[in-house]
Parts: C-alpha cells; structure tokens; sequence
C-alpha cells in the first residue's frame, strides 16, 4: 500500500513505464488490456518474474485523472498453454513416425506380394499353359479342369496385384509421383466411370518423401469419395509447385459436399487428410456447393532439402 507501480516491475521496464501511462492518458481511450500488445511480465518479492494479464482504465475526476490498473497472476494459464503446445506437437511427430514406419511397411508387403507371389503365379500360369498344349482333345474332364484351375488363377493373379497396388503402389518408389498419380487416375476411372483432367506440373512430378505418398493417398481418398458420394461426371486433380509450396486442388462437379459431413461420425476419409496435411505442417480447405460439386484445396510446405 502506497508504493509505486515499479515495485512490481522487472527493472527493464521501469524507465519506460511512466511514458506509457503518459502516452495511454493521451489516447482518451478509457480502458485498455495490455496482453493485447504484448506479454507482461511482473515481477515478485525475490526478483522472479511471470506473465500477468494487465489492464488498465483512466477517468477524470474534477480537475485530476485517475488511472486503474488491474493486475492478474497468469502464469497457470501460461504453462498449461505451453504444455498443451508441447504436447500437440509430440503427438504431431508420434503421427510422423507412425505414418513413416506403415508406409515403409506396407511398401515391403506389397513388394513381397508382387514379386514373390507374382513370380510364382506366373510359373504356374506358364506350367498350366504346357499342360493343356499336352493333353489330348479327347481328355475332356481333365481339360475342363484345366480351365477351372486357369480361371480361378487368373482372379488369383489380379487379386495379389490388386491388393499389392492398394497397399502401396510400387510405381511411387519406382517411377515418381507424376507416374503412380497416372495410374491413379487410369484405375478410378475404369472404376468409377468420370473422367480426370490430371495435372503435375515439373517440379511436383519427382517430389521426394513423405510428400510424394501424402499426396497420393489425399488424391486417392478424393477420388475414391467423387465415386462414390458425389456422382461426378469429372474431376479435376492439379498438382503444383507455387513457391515454398505444393499446392493440390481436387474438384468434382457432383452433388457438393453436404457441410455436416466434413465431420461425419465413424467416417475417417476427410479426417485422414486432415491428420496428413496436419503431420505435413500444411493448410486444407474442404468446400461444398450443393449441386455444382466440391472442392479440397491443400498446401504444403515444400522441405528444404527436397527443394534443392
Ligand atoms: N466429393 C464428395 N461429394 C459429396 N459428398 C462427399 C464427398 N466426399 C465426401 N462426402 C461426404 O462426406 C462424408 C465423409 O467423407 P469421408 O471420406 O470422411 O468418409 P466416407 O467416405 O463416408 O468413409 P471412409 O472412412 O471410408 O472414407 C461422406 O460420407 C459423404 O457423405
Ligand atoms: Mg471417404
């Protein structure tokens, strides 16, 4: 009681102090929160400072101003914030390596499929071809047999590749981005039955990892999402390089995403693009106009290193 102000301040800014009050009781504005501009810092009995939320309210009286200024201790509500902060981005990183450590996973399996699988398959469907080129036209049971046994291989063989594909296209490792988005885009057309106006511009063709496989499984849930809730005609799927940035639109001319599905419980479509671009430190806009189609708008800050 009845000490100055400054006895709350860290000496840095006490010079200064007075100046401000001064410049506050100029402005006529009657009442100000200081956090607003910047953190304030007081300062305790033994020297330690911590965050405060200050305001401060002026009023003339008669011939003289009063100033009011409200204190309050922060630093709870300080550290729960940087823990919160903290903790989002430990579990951003735990997202990053998970994600990492599937696709390298699923990358082995599907190459174990195809080649493993594959080659075997193959030197059956070879060994089946001998035996019918050997047996005679009067052997109808066995023959009949031959072409159960070469059907249901052939579904055999499009299975393993099929499956192999979905797990991770091997084309990404092999060929780049551009080439896996072709093959893409082939397959979802057959599947679905719109066409695609596809996109990579140069620089997006050979994007290095993790990028290259995040887009890709963005464009394939887009896809997958026109076929089947947007009854699109056309998609249009442009990748592209706009300075420090990928910029990925996918747009369908279907019925328009509805604005309570972009959060549909037990759906986890939209919410994994989401996670991607969030894991990627990049921005989504997810946009639906009823009737005229929809559109996912993603950016995505390009590495340094994939940069060069
Ligand atoms: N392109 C689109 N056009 C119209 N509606 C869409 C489109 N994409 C998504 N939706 C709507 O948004 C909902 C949520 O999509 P999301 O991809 O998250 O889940 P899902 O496709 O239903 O299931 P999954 O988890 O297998 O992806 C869909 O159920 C659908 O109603
Ligand atoms: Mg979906």
């Amino acid at each position: 009681m009845g000490q100055p102000l400054t006895l709350l301040m860290p000496e840095r800014f006490q010079k200064r102090h007075p100046m401000h009050v001064e410049g506050f009781g100029h402005t006529g504005i009657s009442s100000r929160p200081m956090m607003s501009q910047r953190i304030v810092s007081a300062m305790r009995k033994g020297g330690e400072e911590f965050p405060i939320d200050a305001s401060i309210s002026q009023s003339s009286l008669g011939h003289g101003r009063v100033f009011t200024v409200i204190l309050r201790d922060v630093s709870i509500r300080e550290r729960t914030r940087q823990e919160l902060a903290q903790a989002r981005e430990d579990l951003r990183e735990l997202s990053v390596a998970s994600r990492t450590a599937r696709e390298q996973e699923n990358s082995r399996i599907s190459r174990e499929l195809h080649d493993e699988l594959g080659q075997n398959l193959t030197s059956l469907k070879m060994d089946l071809a001998w035996l019918e080129a050997n047996t005679p036209a009067e052997d109808t049971r066995v023959r009949r047999t031959l072409v159960a046994m070469r059907s249901v291989l052939d579904s055999t063989v499009a299975a393993t590749r099929r499956i192999s594909a979905d797990l991770r296209p091997l084309m990404l490792d092999d060929l780049g981005l551009a080439a896996a988005l072709e093959w893409l885009v082939e397959e979802s057309t057959r599947r679905h039955g719109f066409t695609v106006d596809l996109e990579v511009d140069e620089l997006s063709a050979n994007i290095a990892e993790p990028l290259a496989s995040q887009i890709y499984r963005i464009v394939q849930e887009s896809l997958t999402n026109a076929g089947r809730h947007a009854a699109a005609r056309h998609v249009r799927v442009h990748v592209r390089a706009i300075g420090p940035e990928i910029h990925l639109d996918v747009q369908d001319d279907g019925r328009g995403i509805a604005p309570d599905d972009l959060r549909k419980k037990g759906s986890f479509g939209l919410v994994g693009i989401r996670e991607r671009v969030y894991i990627l430190a990049g921005s989504v806009e997810m946009r639906g106009d009823p009737g005229r189609g929809t559109a996912i708008h993603v950016r995505l800050p390009i590495p340094a290193e994939a940069r060069a």
